[in-house]
């Protein structure tokens, strides 16, 4: 992805499914980078959430990157189906995964660019053998299922060794961080090596979006200036 250095993708998982479209394109215009999509199947996670029609809906409404987070089970079966309905990035779990190389493979022949994720409890070195091919790793700092729950104090040093680790084995991954992102510790995240920050309730639970995707801005600019 190019643009500013450090990127703001407001997760749909927060705003009013009533009026998805008007949301999406209110966060564009208020100056969002990514569109995230939490999509959840009642299984790995404790929710349940939207699939390929959504994001095939949302492709019309918003010329932004769509980054769609698969918190399912057995992924592999709907990467067709994701990157048919216009998805941009398809972002898997690690613990989803036993052929996590041959998924991250099989996403990017479809002309979708990878990520991997990891929940909380899982360590960075099941990502050893596979980070120089992934276009995006996303570093969960809540338990996926849920917006709003709070930052887990321990990410920020994982987020740190996910830099190192993206640095030593000089792969191309943006850095991704979802869970608790808020504006309060938006430079915490962003110094620890954060490039994109998911935000869920901090955008869609405020009353005006672009002041708080600017103040979002302007913790990235004192931290990086
Ligand atoms: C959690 C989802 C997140 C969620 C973040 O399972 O992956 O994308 O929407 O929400 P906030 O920013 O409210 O923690
Ligand atoms: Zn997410």
């Amino acid at each position: 992805m190019t643009g500013p250095p450090v990127q703001i993708a407001p997760s749909i998982l927060s705003a009013d499914f009533g009026r998805l479209a008007e949301e999406v394109s209110r966060v564009e215009a208020a100056g969002a980078d990514i569109i995230h999509i939490d999509v959840m199947d009642g299984h790995f996670v404790p929710n349940l959430t939207v699939g390929p029609p959504i994001v095939e809906a949302l492709r019309k409404v918003t010329a932004l990157p769509l980054d769609v987070h698969l918190m399912i089970t057995h992924p592999d079966s709907f990467i067709p189906e994701f990157a048919q309905a216009g998805a941009n990035y398809l972002t898997v779990h690690v613990e989803t995964c036993p052929h996590l190389h041959r998924t991250i493979q099989s996403i990017k022949e479809h002309g979708v660019k990878a990520g991997v994720t990891l929940n909380p409890s899982t360590p960075l070195s099941t990502l050893e053998e596979v980070i120089s091919v992934v276009d995006l790793l996303l570093i969960m700092s809540v338990n996926p299922g849920f917006g709003g729950q709070s930052f887990i104090p321990s990410s920020l040093d994982k987020i740190v060794r996910a830099r190192q680790l993206i640095a030593r084995t000089k792969s191309h991954a943006v850095l991704e961080v979802d869970g608790g992102v808020k504006v309060e510790n938006a430079a915490e995240v962003i110094k620890a090596g954060a490039g994109i920050l998911v935000a869920g309730s901090a955008i869609f639970d405020s009353s005006d979006y672009a002041a708080t995707i600017r103040a979002f801005r302007s913790e990235a600019h004192k931290v990086l200036h």
